[in-house]
């Protein structure tokens, strides 16, 4: 598909949007944690190296979009709350997306839009709330649109959802499915596009069904570097073309990992993969280092542990200094315990998050 096929055309709408006079939606969308990362983006919001990642079940966001026919089409008009409280601040970031998804979404002028959101997780953790906001975003924009359009079958629903999300925020076009997800055009895998997330159409063994992650808060600020100008600092980098290439052999990887359930070569891939991405924030102009001293101390903590009990467990980070702990199901009770007594620490205020693999958006 291209994404001219997103597009509707102009005749799709001619009976409803004149009926349609107002309503609205309510979609909790999930966030995900990459794998395989997503560092680096061109033009249009298209990735510069496929990523792959787990869809997470209980950090969400929960948006409702109200919505009433205005007199005129001549402008964007809405207005945002978060957990109630009107957020002015909020405006901009999706002022940017309207912007970007107008062109698939020729309604948007014609109504007032309402947007109140709520996350699971506090506003102030670390955690993005971007891939599980915009995605639930994209999906009521969807409903809307399929409100108005009866042309809309439930592949076309989730692809262009996915697209629209990918226009709002790269990762969120993997936040509408679980329990793995791709996102970006790479040749063994079947489906793969740049425009959209698919869900991994591959077996997956049973050790990786049910995967843990546990979120250790180790600082709860503000990111000290935006998405964007992370993705920026790609542009240049001595080292670009060469991550591009290992993410693209990383994929590939982890698909025969993921049939033979093989956890060693599984803590490998991932682990290389969060340190690559700091290693390119390192080496990058200007460069920045996101991991705090408590991040290295529960990454030599998590491997000490590994050592000396023989554990799966292992970690992933973000664009920041929380840290991951992935671990599968039948170590629930033995990681759990080892988190309590010697990772919670290094946590801000001793504060981490439960989550584990889900399955998906859900509309409410
Ligand atoms: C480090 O999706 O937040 O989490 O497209 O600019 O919104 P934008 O970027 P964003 O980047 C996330 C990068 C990452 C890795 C990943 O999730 O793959």
């Amino acid at each position: 598909m291209t994404a001219e096929d997103f597009i509707p055309s102009s005749d799709s709408y001619l009976n409803n949007s004149k009926t349609i006079q107002s309503g609205s939606f309510t979609w909790s969308s999930p966030s995900n944690i990459a794998l395989v990362k997503y560092w680096g983006k061109r033009q249009n919001q298209i990735p510069e190296n496929p990523s792959i990642s787990f869809t997470l079940d209980h950090c969400k966001t929960t948006t409702t979009l109200s919505f009433f026919k205005k007199e005129d089409s001549n402008d964007f008009s809405f207005e945002v709350f978060l957990d109630g409280e009107k957020k002015a601040d909020f405006k901009p970031k999706i002022e940017t997306f309207f912007n970007r998804v107008e062109n698939y979404l020729p309604f948007l002028k014609d109504y007032h839009f309402k947007i109140e959101t709520s996350n699971t997780f506090p506003h102030s953790s670390g955690i993005a709330s971007s891939a599980s906001g915009m995605s639930a975003l994209a999906l009521c924009l969807m409903s809307l649109e399929k409100t108005l359009s009866q042309a809309v079958s439930e592949v076309y629903f989730t692809k262009k959802a996915s697209f629209l999300a990918r226009l709002g925020s790269g990762s969120a076009c993997r936040s509408l499915e679980g329990d793995l997800v791709v996102w970006g055009k790479h040749e063994d895998i079947e489906g793969s596009s740049d425009l959209y997330g698919v869900k991994y159409p591959y077996e997956v063994h049973d050790n990786f069904k049910n995967y843990y992650d546990t979120i250790l808060l180790v600082d709860k600020g503000e990111k000290q570097v935006s998405s964007t100008i992370g993705h920026n600092l790609m542009y240049g980098h001595p080292f670009a073309q060469e991550r591009f290439k290992q993410a693209h052999k990383n994929l590939s990887d982890i698909t025969s990992i993921l049939k033979e359930g093989d956890l060693d070569k599984f803590i490998a891939l991932v682990e290389s993969e969060a340190l690559t991405l700091h290693a390119m924030m390192m080496t990058s102009l200007p460069y920045f280092i996101l991991m705090k001293p408590n991040t290295l101390e529960i990454i030599n903590k998590i491997w000490e542990f590994r050592k000396t009990t023989g554990s799966k467990v292992c970690f992933t980070l973000d664009a920041g200094a929380n840290v991951h702990v992935l671990y599968p199901e039948n170590e629930v009770d033995f990681i759990t315990k080892f988190i309590n007594t010697e990772l919670v620490a290094f946590c801000q205020k001793g504060e981490y998050i439960n989550d584990k693999i889900g399955f998906g958006a859900k509309l409410l």
